[in-house]
Order: structure tokens, then sequence, then C-alpha cells
């Protein structure tokens, strides 16, 4: 019950604000700024990412928690592109095979129960053509002690912040599901704590066979 209250009335609060965390504001202006034409944005939290796209003409936002959804309004009625609300999960999209040229995941990555059935939507909706823009907290892999205890608060992150993994390694996960790296980069984000400071972001293809 009080779960349930923190859940829906609570939780969306703190991740609107913690996600204008101003690290996180300049990695979506890198990540978006260039992208044009038709997008999906999965997992579009309140919107954030709206300010930053420069060049798109649509917007598919899908977003599974509509209490989360509903603090994006405003932002939606300022956006100068068609804004559609989506509301499925990664796991399922509601999308043609190859339909879509642009798919942006901001920090939802580490979110979604079963990643690697996402990625092997993801990869299932994608064009051949189509790019995967991606920034997301992941797994240290070369500091044995934060991975430990990204492995260690894992499990109450999941219950503080509606299943979010600190220890999710985003680059091998996006391998085994058959993508390659465009480019790639990783750096630690200032101002939050360590063991969710590690970033990836990157833009990947399919493979093809
Ligand atoms: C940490 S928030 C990031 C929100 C937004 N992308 C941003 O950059 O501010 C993670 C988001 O992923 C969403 N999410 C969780 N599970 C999901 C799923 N299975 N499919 C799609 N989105 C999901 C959550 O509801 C939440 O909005």
């Amino acid at each position: 019950m009080i779960y349930k209250f923190y859940q829906q009335h609570i939780f969306p609060h703190l991740l609107n604000q913690l996600m204008q965390t101003p690290s996180f504001m300049q990695s979506r202006q890198i990540l978006l700024g260039n992208i044009q034409g038709q997008v999906l944005e999965i997992g579009f939290g309140t919107g954030i990412n709206l300010d930053f796209y420069q060049h798109i003409e649509h917007l598919y936002a899908l977003e599974p928690n509509a209490e989360v959804f509903h603090l994006a309004a405003e932002r939606i009625a300022k956006a100068s592109f068609k804004v559609q609300h989506i509301q499925a999960s990664a796991e399922k999209l509601p999308f043609p095979d190859q339909s879509l040229e642009h798919i942006v995941s901001t920090w939802t990555m580490c979110s979604i129960a079963n990643i690697e059935q996402a990625l092997s939507e993801i990869y299932r909706v994608l064009k051949p053509t189509g790019v995967l823009h991606l920034v997301e907290h992941v797994q240290y892999h070369d500091n044995e002690n934060l991975k430990r205890l990204q492995n260690i608060l894992t499990p109450v992150q999941k219950i503080i912040a509606d299943g979010c993994h600190l220890n999710r390694n985003i680059e091998q996960l996006l391998h085994d599901a058959k993508f390659s790296f465009l480019d790639k980069q990783y750096f630690d984000a200032e101002k939050l704590p360590k063991v969710g400071r590690r970033m990836f972001m990157a833009t990947a293809q399919k493979m093809l066979d």
C-alpha cells in the first residue's frame, strides 16, 4: 500500500528531478541534436529529451507508466513536432518489422525487466539502415570494487527506482543482440554517486548476415 503510493505519487516526481541532472542534460544534447525524421523513444519518461531534438518530425513516445507520462504534458504541449504516446513496453513493440529509422534510449535499458527480449524487439523493428542512439548508466568493467558494490546494491535500487539495475553491461547485451557500433564511449558523469556514475553512450546498427 505505502509502496504503491510511493510508486504512483512520489517516484515519478523524483525521477523527473533526477533526470534533469546537468551532466545528463549535456549528454542528451550530444546524443539527440542531429537526429532527423521519425523517431521511436523507448522509456520516454517525463519528456525531458523533447527540448533537445532539433530536426525531427514525429516522435513515438513509448512509455508504459501512465503516472510518469502524465508529468510530460507541459513539455509535449510546447513541442514543435508531433508527439504520439505509445503505452506499451519495449519487450513488445507495436510496430511492424524493419519500420523505423531511429530509436532512442536514454537511461531506459537499466529499467526494462526483460532486456534481452526488448533488444530483440528493437532489432526487429529497426530498418537495416536504422540507427539506435543510446546513453545508459552501466556496470564498471575496470573497477572490481565498484562492480561488486553495484551487484550488492542492485536489489535495493530495483525497489526504490522502479526496476533499475545498476549492474548491466549494456555494450555486451547489445553485442549479444547482434548490434554493431558506429561509435561508442564510456565516461563518468559528474556529481553522481560513484556507484551510478559510469555511462555508456553509443550509436549502433543491426549486424546484417
Ligand atoms: C530512468 S527512466 C528514464 C526516462 C527517460 N528516458 C529520460 O531520459 O529521462 C526509465 C524509464 O523507462 C521506463 N520503462 C521501464 N520499463 C520499461 C519497459 N519495459 N519498456 C519501456 N519503458 C520502460 C520507465 O517507466 C521510465 O520512464
